[in-house]
């Protein structure tokens, strides 16, 4: 990958649940085989040309499942954090948690504060993961924040531009993604990225996510790395 530009890669990991009833397990088996494959995406991000990787891990809509399968979601997110901490602090990994945490349960916000804090030197992979994240929710927090900083007086609406903006965003710095990729076959944005995606590249795979592997990422690298991006130009 000498020579080629870095990318940001953000990928919304559908397609669990139906993994697991296909193969005759609970939902939330498929949730489990989801999460080593987040671990093997990670190891392979940066050999691939990967710089920052953003993963929908759950929505602001994911409460709407039942108690059982959000609890085990948030569990094995304390869980898989507690034990990869150590690998990842070794590959330089930086995490940033992004998304309303303020109604996480407590247990999850201890592990994010531990997480983000250990790996904040971390001079590789940027990996952001989206935890009660929406879209939406994120627009709105950045405007509150500019809005609430022209009250105090250290912002001016005629100051804002969308730099500005985007400079509020719970992902900051890491905007705008070179590539989307949804698995799980549906061809929606399910409120994820909403500003950030305006002119990324949108890849929609038909496979779930426990079948992703790194080798799925690097085709579909390949396969962006020869699309041609005009952003509005000819
Ligand atoms: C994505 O897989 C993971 C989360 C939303 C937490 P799903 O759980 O949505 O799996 P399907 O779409 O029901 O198969
Ligand atoms: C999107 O998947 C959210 C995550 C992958 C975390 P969903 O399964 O929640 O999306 P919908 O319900 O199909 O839109
Ligand atoms: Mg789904």
């Amino acid at each position: 990958m000498e020579g080629e530009r870095k990318l940001h890669v953000a990928i919304v990991m559908d397609g669990n649940g139906r993994w697991a009833v296909q193969h005759g397990l609970p939902r939330v088996a498929g949730h489990r085989q989801g999460a080593q494959v987040v671990h093997d995406v990670v190891a392979a991000a940066p050999g691939l040309g990967v710089s920052a990787l953003t993963v929908f891990a759950f929505s602001t809509e994911n409460w709407k499942r039942p108690k059982e399968e959000v609890d085990f979601i948030m569990q094995l997110f304390v869980s898989t954090v507690t034990k990869w901490l150590p690998e990842l602090m070794e590959r330089g990994v930086k995490v940033r948690v992004i998304g309303n945490r303020g109604v996480l349960p407590g247990a999850v916000r201890t592990a994010v504060a531990a997480i983000e804090g250990k790996t904040a030197s971390g001079s590789g992979l940027h990996l952001n993961v989206a935890l009660n994240y929406g879209g939406r929710a994120e627009i709105v927090a950045a405007a509150r924040e500019f809005s609430e900083a022209c009250t105090a007086g250290t912002a001016f609406p005629h100051d804002l531009t969308e730099d500005r903006f985007s400079s509020y965003l719970w992902l900051a710095p890491d905007t705008e993604p070179d590539l989307v990729i949804r698995t799980g076959g549906e061809r929606r944005v399910s409120n994820f990225l909403l500003w950030e995606m305006a002119y990324s590249e949108l890849f929609f795979l038909d496979l779930l996510w426990p079948e992703f592997t790194p080798d799925t990422l690097a085709s579909v690298l390949s396969e962006f790395r020869a699309r041609d991006r005009r952003f509005g130009a000819l």
